[in-house]
């Protein structure tokens, strides 16, 4: 290898480091406690604006925007070259590990448009163009009369929790945390659980809303 080349290389390699680090700290962590404030829907309107959408102090509101959409853009980018390096097998070799490949790609195309979607209008379009942060209010009725946002919340965070908690195992697997095959599959029963404890809080979550909007 010529000396030139050796930084691009080293460097590759730290992004795909990075892009893989920030997917489990900070945004998977802030993703299951982002879904648990959620929870505040179960208790109404200021309980709901207290945990979720008010920051103590101005700058707060502009910390999370550093600590989640920057590791989020920082992914996605990662997550976009490794979809265009993707090679399929399922076809020849229908291993539950070759679909959950597939599954994993597939949904993180669906949670790239889900945020995108998400963020622009529940957080991006009322604090800017409307002037406010997002009402429990409007949320609510959102998901009680108007049928394709609840449609795209149902599988939406159907696609991030799976997409996180299968994705716990891969992570550990990438950067060699499990050394036996018996620890993975422990591993990927305790990315089971939490999948299922994550997506229950989720759709509780829309419960709550679908309820108070009616
Ligand atoms: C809340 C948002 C997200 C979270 C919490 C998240 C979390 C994760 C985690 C924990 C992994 C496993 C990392 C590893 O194997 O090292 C992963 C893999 C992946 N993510 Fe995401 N992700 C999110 C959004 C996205 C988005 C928007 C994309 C869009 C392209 C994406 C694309 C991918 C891909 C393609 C993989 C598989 C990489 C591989 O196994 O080679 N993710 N994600």
């Amino acid at each position: 290898m010529s000396e030139a080349a050796a930084p691009r290389v080293e460097g590759s390699f730290v992004r795909a480091r990075l892009g893989s680090l920030v997917a489990i700290l900070p945004l998977g962590v802030w993703t299951v406690m982002h879904l648990w404030d959620n929870l505040a829907a179960f208790q109404g309107a200021a309980a709901w604006e207290e945990s979720v959408t008010r920051a103590g102090h101005p700058l707060a509101h502009f910390g999370t925007l550093l600590v989640v959409l920057v590791p989020l853009l920082m992914h996605t980018a990662w997550g976009i070259s490794r979809l265009r390096t993707a090679r399929p097998n399922n076809a020849r070799y229908g291993f539950f590990a070759n679909l959950k490949y597939v599954v994993q790609r597939v949904s993180a195309v669906g949670v790239m448009l889900f945020l995108g979607a998400h963020v622009w209008k529940a957080m991006l379009e009322p604090r800017y163009v409307k002037g406010h942060p997002e009402t429990f209010a409007d949320i609510s009725y959102q998901m009680a009369h108007h049928t394709p946002t609840l449609v795209v919340y149902v599988l939406g965070t159907l696609g991030v929790t799976y997409h996180l908690t299968n994705g716990l195992s891969t992570f550990a697997v990438g950067w060699g945390l499990v050394g036996s095959r018996r620890a993975l599959q422990k591993l990927e029963l305790v990315g089971w659980l939490a999948f299922a404890v994550l997506l229950l809080v989720a759709w509780g979550v829309l419960f709550a809303m679908w309820r108070a909007g009616r």
